[in-house]
């Protein structure tokens, strides 16, 4: 019987974490970083690599989008730009990695990769819209 509340508290403490994970909300977009003189080889790229280019990278990049150089950037997905050049609040780049959408599917990286891609943090993302907002240079 012992072991049938040990299981029995191992379950609830699943579903409660299942349940938290999936109750998560949209967030609010963190300020765009102060610095000035932001570029991509400088500040961008090396947290790109690391969070999203094992899929935005290659012949088959996801969504067509490829995020390891600069052009691929510019040139956006299969649903076209993903850099509004100047308006980084209006970039779905800033959206996705912010989750400020309300529909998790548009999350990066996805949920189920987080463990191995790291979601990005608040400074990163400050640092991505400090970026766009100085011209994407
Ligand atoms: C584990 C793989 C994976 C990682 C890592 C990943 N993505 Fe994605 N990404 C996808 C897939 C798959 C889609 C297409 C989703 C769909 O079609 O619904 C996508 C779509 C997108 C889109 C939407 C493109 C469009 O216009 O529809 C953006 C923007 C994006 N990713 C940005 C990022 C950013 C930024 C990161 C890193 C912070 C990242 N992704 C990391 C797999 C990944």
């Amino acid at each position: 019987m012992k072991n049938q509340t040990k299981l029995t508290a191992i379950l609830t403490a699943v579903c409660a974490l299942a349940l938290s994970a999936a109750a998560q909300d949209a967030k609010p977009l963190p300020p765009a970083a102060t610095k000035t003189g932001v570029t991509y080889d400088g500040d961008i790229k090396a947290f790109l690599d690391t969070s999203c280019v094992h899929c935005h990278s290659g012949d088959k990049p996801k969504a067509r989008l490829k995020l390891d150089t600069l052009d691929g950037i510019l040139k956006g997905s299969r649903n076209g730009k993903v850099v509004t050049v100047g308006d980084s609040a209006k970039s779905v780049l800033v959206q996705a990695a912010a989750h400020t959408t309300d529909d998790q599917d548009e999350w990066m990286p996805p949920a189920k990769a987080v463990s191995k891609y790291p979601n990005l943090t608040d400074d990163q993302i400050g640092l991505l819209r400090a970026w766009i907002d100085q011209g994407a240079k």
